[in-house]
């Protein structure tokens, strides 16, 4: 019965992409960029446009202020004793920097013919403003056709995803009933490939900091002081030089402690997925792989976690040299966390791994720090087999469960404050430059990404 109200939307859809295409493009020329408080009416005129969406196409949605960025709730009822999904997803981005390095503006996206045909560049693209519209155009397409959909749908929109997700769980302890549902729909993940359909089941936890450390009082003259003292960037290098030893391995105290070993059938799992190392390395210019000695490069990813430095600031930085030994050095870091690690624990423990190696009369200042744990989600529910069936009907072939090395923390929150799991069907590609210069987004992603969307709905409506 639902089937058959699908094959009109599927004709909405193709026929109106163009349109689908056009709104997506106006969302992208808004840098929505969470992280930098300057971009903070940007990342609300976002959210306002958002709502302006859910609201033209009958959602009763409204933006919502939170403790930072605000949030876009949206409404619509469906039949009675339809299944009822919350859809979540994010309107910010990440910084475009480094700029000189985009082939166009960041934020005036260009639609650029490729090997897989056309693409939309622009920062969110994929990540997430892209994915957010596939689900937004299906239901657009859906209610167009009908009048209605056929199930309840709760739209969640966050606008600080890429900057920690501070508002987050103070927003949805607040509307716990309002935001109430039968399961979550994540859209902002990735496929196996252009026409392998993925549904992931595990993300990695994270956390972020940034460590400074102070030595001398002031700035000083390098010759002067050269030989003479300890230089803080000197230092600082030397420790985080100091986090893997020769294997990989991370050398803080009781790191690994808390780390589940991935079971033997999963493991046989992954190794036929036949991912192909080199072609990944490859395709970002390299040649010899990284992180732990002895596990796959899909353990490396997915099941193991990490530790990287993503900033290093310190000394002289404008064009030409300077002869000082700076007075402070400080790096951001991230570890990427895997099921059962403790992100207060490990915050702690990096803490100490640095603090154990000052010496006398250098400090340590933690700038800043937040975790979340990583998330495995049920892959035998209801839900997820109607994902599962959606995803089928459009692309003719079985979606893979795959993990993510990539961290939602709404995933984690919506599953612990809501009692909701999640279902991560995502439409991304490997080489979709998230987080990097010319992201992009493939128009078939696109394109499938929203008539995915509408099947998934339409087999979510047969479990009423
Ligand atoms: N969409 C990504 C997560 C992702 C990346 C999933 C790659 C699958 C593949 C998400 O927007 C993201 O980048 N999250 C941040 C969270 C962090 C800032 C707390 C991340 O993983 O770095
Ligand atoms: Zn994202």
């Amino acid at each position: 019965m639902t089937q058959d109200l699908l094959a009109p939307v599927l004709t909405r859809i193709d026929a109106g992409l163009d349109q689908s295409v056009e709104r997506l493009v106006d969302v992208l020329r808004i840098p929505s960029i969470s992280t930098d408080p300057k971009y903070a009416p940007d990342v609300r005129r976002a959210a306002e446009w958002m709502a302006g969406q859910l609201t033209e196409i009958g959602f009763d949605a409204a933006v919502r202020d939170a403790k930072k960025h605000p949030m876009v709730v949206g409404h619509f009822k469906g039949p009675e004793g339809a299944p009822h999904l919350l859809y979540y997803g994010h309107y910010d981005v990440q910084p475009a920097d480094p700029y000189e390095l985009w082939d166009s503006d960041p934020f005036e996206p260009k639609i650029v013919e490729a090997e897989r045909g056309k693409r939309i560049v622009a920062r969110g693209a994929v990540d997430d403003k892209g994915q957010v519209m596939t689900f937004i155009e299906a239901f657009r397409a859906w209610i167009a056709v009908h009048g209605t959909l056929p199930i309840d749908v709760t739209v969640l929109l966050e606008g600080e995803e890429e900057s920690g997700s501070e508002s987050l769980e103070p927003f949805l302890n607040a509307h716990k009933d309002e935001l109430k549902a039968d399961a979550c729909m994540v859209c902002d993940t990735g496929m196996w490939s252009v026409d392998q359909p993925a549904i992931s089941y595990m993300l990695r936890g994270i956390v972020s900091t940034e460590v400074k450390i102070t030595g001398p009082s002031r700035d000083l003259h390098s010759g002067m002081y050269g030989g003479g003292v300890i230089n803080p960037i000197n230092l600082l290098a030397k420790i985080l030089g100091d986090f893997h030893d020769e294997t990989g391995r991370i050398k803080i105290e009781d790191f690994y402690e808390d780390v589940l070993p991935v079971g033997e059938n999963e493991l046989k799992q992954w190794e036929g997925l036949g991912f192909d190392e080199e072609a990944f390395l490859k395709e970002v210019g390299l040649e010899v792989s990284g992180g732990e000695e002895g596990y796959s490069a899909l353990e490396r990813l997915w099941a193991r976690p990490t530790l990287d430095v993503n900033g290093i600031t310190g000394g002289y930085q404008d064009p030409g040299g300077k002869t000082v030994i700076a007075a402070e050095a400080s790096a951001k870091i991230t570890c990427r966390l895997v099921p059962d690690q403790d992100p207060e624990k490990i915050i702690e423990g990096l803490k100490k791994f640095v603090e154990d190696r000052l010496p006398k009369g250098y400090t340590l200042e933690i700038v800043y720090s937040e975790g979340f744990p990583a998330l495995r989600v049920p892959t035998d529910s209801d839900y997820l087999r109607a994902a599962q069936a959606g995803l089928r009907d459009e692309y003719d072939r079985d979606a893979l469960l795959i993990g993510m090395g990539g961290s939602i923390p709404a995933a984690g929150s919506i599953r612990n404050i809501l009692g909701l799991d999640s279902l991560l069907v995502g439409f991304g590609l490997e080489d979709d430059r998230v987080h990097s210069p010319n992201e992009k987004f493939e128009m078939v992603c696109f394109h499938r990404g929203i008539r995915s969307n509408a099947a998934i709905m339409a087999r979510l409506a047969e479990l009423a």
